[in-house]
């Protein structure tokens, strides 16, 4: 036992070099001299309270000989007891006990003396007393970048930093109350609230517990504090919600504590809020097990693996332990970057290609005999598409067509295709590419009888061009934030969400299946705007106004996730629904004489009749040329000089 506390010992010190030596005399020099002179001078007072007078003569000598070798002892035991290489800004307990154990060493070496003295110079009572006053006198020193803070705490008084309550009085909420507390972090604590009701009227730190979460209103409008901190180490979204809820109607900015788990640009001791920490409901932990079954030890090709979603497809198939990863993209560094994302070891084919070229595309997949596909490739802006609709036709109809084709030839098994929610009733351009696409691979699933499927969802957060990145960028710039309606609406999921859900869709598909992604509720993007400025700390319309501009050609307030027809049935997958009763869809051949009408009249004088050729195809049994009265008529005048 006594050599291990030994030990322990030896390796807590660090050796007292001559480099070291100099270091600590030039460094805590000053303040040894100011404590040994202290300690003189106390003890000095202590046998001239104790005497009633301070000693003359030899005894006079002897005081002020012991009174100054008591101050010398209290720099070596203050040495002994680390007292000058502690961070006194955080002192805890600890810190002020070793203080205390030096000053009782010192004192107690000084009734040993007189132990041992026949003369005693300083009488036990003024060691008594003089060790008292050196512990105070210590203490009051060491402390001395604190007095500001420990005055303010007793007496109150004006202070600049601003005003937070704390949501949650747990360890982390205490934690941040540490942290707080000296006001260098620019913060103080009004109050705290936590839905725990055996804190409420108990105190973290001495500020009190006022309440639960729901008592925000009241205790904003009693403290009227700059912000309101959430304090825990990763707050659930229903909380972070309720929080930004209760403080609708004041100007508080809200903040989480970060620490716990760190983001880019976070500045201690409070971190901004995720956006995906505002989904309208928890994101879903995905099950791999499910898509495992049709992934591992096959060649699974993914197309447009270098987009948002297709690279994130790619990152979680590699997990799956696939024979072969093939990245096909027109991006050569995305593709390089997504592939630098996959895990070490995962077997990968980049292929640098464009699915508009049929011959490249039939070569490259009988060499590499894919056995599943993910057709994630496409052009998805709708304005863009609306005001250049060529390069949209040809990459979501005749690339598509390109790729099903292909995957026929060498007799894939599975082949899923993405899709969007802009291609129920499409009003655009893009939306009508993407409903041939969903067409095409059901025809073609149906004439093969192969597992060929669609999985339709809306918008993805945080995807390239997403209104979240955009949203930020405006926010970070300064504002304005701008959006098209104040009444528009869209469905919402996250990357990994919705890349995960298009795997195990992929899993539970029949041949011709169109599933689609349960998204929870739609967004109101004024109410994701509001809440992301307030996230950043930020108010609207203070800080950052909101602009209203208007509905872009071919888009519309509110998106829709089944045509009127179609009936949503359950699937075995809880987050995953399935058109019942089957899509009707014109044969596969006259569908590929659209396709080669298409590739045939490829040319910019011919953009309309390329998008009324789309639209008889999609209009179907109803009629999609039938504008629903929520979407922006397009303003579109297809010049062909401007067409690229
Ligand atoms: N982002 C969303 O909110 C969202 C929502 C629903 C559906 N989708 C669908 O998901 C798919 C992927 O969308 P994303 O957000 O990842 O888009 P993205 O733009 O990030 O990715 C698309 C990728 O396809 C590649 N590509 C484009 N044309 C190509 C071509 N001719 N040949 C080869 N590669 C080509 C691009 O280089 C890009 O890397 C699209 O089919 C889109 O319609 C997206």
């Amino acid at each position: 036992m006594g050599s291990t506390a030994a030990q322990s010992f030896y390796v807590r010190r660090r050796p007292w070099t001559p480099d070291r030596i100099a270091r600590g005399i030039l460094n805590h020099g000053p303040t040894a001299i100011a404590d040994c002179l202290a300690v003189t001078v106390i003890y000095l007072i202590a046998v001239g309270a104790r005497i009633g007078g301070l000693p003359f003569g030899a005894e006079g000598l002897g005081s002020l000989l012991l009174a100054s070798a008591a101050g010398v002892l209290q720099v070596v035991v203050n040495v002994v007891f680390d007292v000058y290489w502690r961070d006194w800004t955080a002192a805890a307990l600890e810190d002020v006990l070793a203080v205390a154990k030096a000053s009782i060493a010192g004192a107690a070496s000084l009734l040993l003396f007189n132990l041992v003295s026949q003369t005693h110079y300083i009488p036990n009572g003024a060691i008594l007393t003089g060790g008292g006053l050196v512990i105070v006198a210590q203490l009051a020193m060491r402390l001395r970048p604190r007095w500001r803070h420990i005055l303010r705490a007793a007496v109150g008084g004006a202070t600049t930093a601003q005003t937070a309550i704390v949501v949650g009085a747990g360890r982390v909420g205490q934690l941040l109350a540490q942290d707080l507390s000296d006001g260098s972090r620019g913060y103080r604590i009004a109050c705290f609230v936590d839905d725990d009701a055996r804190k409420w009227g108990t105190y973290v730190r001495g500020k009190v517990v006022a309440g639960p979460v729901d008592d925000l209103p009241q205790l904003i409008a009693a403290y009227k504090p700059q912000a309101v901190v959430i304090a825990h180490p990763s707050p659930a979204g229903a909380l972070v919600r309720r929080v930004l809820e209760r403080c609708n109607g004041s100007d508080v900015r809200v903040r989480a504590v970060s620490g716990f788990t760190i983001r880019d640009g976070d500045t201690a001791p409070l971190r901004t809020i995720g956006v995906e920490e505002l989904l309208e409901r928890e994101p879903v932990k995905l099950e791999a097990s499910l898509a495992r079954g049709y992934l591992a030890g096959r060649t699974v090709l993914v197309t447009g693996a270098a987009g948002s979603i297709g690279s994130e497809i790619c990152r979680l198939i590699a997990q799956l332990e696939p024979k072969r990863l093939v990245l096909l993209d027109t991006n050569e560094s995305g593709l390089h970057d997504t592939v630098a994302t996959l895990p070490n070891g995962t077997a990968t084919e980049m292929l640098l290609g464009d699915v508009r070229d049929e011959p490249w595309l039939d070569y490259v997949l009988a060499e590499l005999r894919p056995e599943v596909i993910f057709h994630s490739a496409a052009y998805k802006h709708v304005p863009i598409i609306e005001r250049t609709p060529l390069p949209g036709i040809a990459t979501n109809v005749v690339g598509t067509a390109n790729v099903l084709a292909a995957a026929a030839a060498i007799g894939v098994e599975r082949f899923v295709f993405i899709s969007t929610d802009k291609a129920v009733e499409p009003v655009s351009v893009m939306g009508l590419t993407k409903r041939f696409g969903e067409l095409l691979t059901i025809a073609y699933a149906r004439a093969l009888r192969q597992n060929y499927c669609v999985v339709r969802f809306g918008n993805v957060l945080g995807s390239a061009g997403s209104v979240v990145p955009i949203f930020s960028r405006q926010i970070d710039a300064g504002g304005p934030v701008t959006i098209t309606h104040p009444e528009v609406t869209r469905y919402f999921m996250t990357i990994p969400e919705a890349a995960g859900l298009v795997l195990e869709a992929g899993a539970i598909a029949n041949p011709g299946d169109l599933l689609v992604l349960d998204m929870g509720s739609p967004v109101s993007l004024v109410d994701l705007a509001e809440k992301m400025i307030r996230l950043r700390g930020l108010r609207t319309p203070a800080d950052i106004p909101i602009v209203f501009t208007r509905l872009r050609p071919g888009e519309r307030l509110h998106e829709r996730l089944f045509f009127p027809q179609e009936r949503a049935a359950p699937t075995d997958h809880p987050r995953v629904l399935r058109v019942a009763a089957g899509v009707e869809t014109p044969a596969l051949a006259s569908l590929r004489t659209v396709v080669q009408q298409l590739r045939e009249r490829m040319t910019p004088q011919n953009v309309n009749l390329l998008i009324s050729l789309l639209r008889q195809v999609v209009a179907g049994p109803h009629d999609a040329s039938t504008k629903p009265s929520d979407s922006a008529e397009s303003t579109v005048i297809f010049e062909p000089a401007t067409v690229q």
